[in-house]
């Protein structure tokens, strides 16, 4: 069973994450982080942040792949999770932007972007540490219900419920793409480390089912229970049904 860690808030969630990460990184200059985007994250980047700059930690060598990103938004757009990346984790990190990694969702070269991802991620021999958020479906990276507990990076269509919890990023729900491309369950199982992040009651059921129902397609989250080193941080809220 995954470690489960009750904090009071999300700058507890960060501040423990980061002291993770902070660990990772003072140990391998070249450590291999995976991103997650979404909202969740954002208080384990901004503490990172923090240490990076109090503790001198040297992180030029630090390479990154996100989890996932949409298929077909125009390039540069500010909700692209290339941007989302750039802008929450590499800029305030100080990272080096040629060794940070998005899936390429540009229709143009999308039958090879997936194969093309997995690649590099085996090539920089794996990812060390996997930072994750939970969606209200359950999913892991654009992992959605039904996705097979094996599966690789591909590209996927998005559940109506994802499109529009995410809406409130973009102008309206027309304007969110209805396919994206996500590193797999398998691929995200690959890594040494997830820390699962989830804050909350709207990620109540989607944590106890991910830590304690039955391992399941139909709930991606299970998937954690099926890793030898998973952490899951949650606030009061997100632990409720637990
Ligand atoms: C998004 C991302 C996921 C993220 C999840 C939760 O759509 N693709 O990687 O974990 O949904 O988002 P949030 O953290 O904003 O609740």
């Amino acid at each position: 069973m995954a470690e489960v860690v009750i904090v009071r808030d999300e700058e507890e969630a960060g501040e423990l994450a980061a002291s993770a990460i902070a660990d990772l990184l003072r140990a391998r200059a070249d450590a291999v982080l995976g991103l997650a985007t979404g909202s969740t994250p954002l208080s384990t980047y901004r503490a990172l942040a923090r240490r990076i700059d109090a503790e001198g930690i040297s992180v030029a060598g630090v390479r990154g792949f996100a989890l996932d990103e949409y298929v077909g938004l125009p390039a540069g757009h500010p909700e692209g999770y290339r941007q989302v990346i750039t802008r929450e984790v590499v800029e305030p990190l100080g990272l080096t932007p040629e060794l940070i990694r998005v899936p390429n969702g540009d229709p143009a070269t999308i039958r090879t972007a997936a194969e093309d991802y997995e690649a590099a991620i085996d090539a920089a021999g794996g990812v060390d540490l996997q930072v994750l958020g939970i969606g209200r479906t359950g999913h892991i990276g654009f992992n959605e219900p039904g996705s097979s507990l094996a599966s690789r990076t591909r590209v996927k269509t998005l559940t109506e419920r994802t499109r529009v919890d995410n809406a409130r990023f973009f102008d309206s729900i027309e304007d969110v793409p209805m396919h994206c491309i996500t590193q797999g369950i398998g691929t995200i199982l690959r890594a040494r480390h997830l820390v699962l992040l989830a804050f909350g009651d709207a990620k109540a059921e989607a944590i106890a089912a991910a830590v304690e129902g039955p391992v399941s397609a139909s709930q991606p989250g299970s998937a954690i229970q099926l890793h030898p080193h998973a952490t899951v941080i949650v606030d009061e809220a997100a632990a409720a049904r637990l």
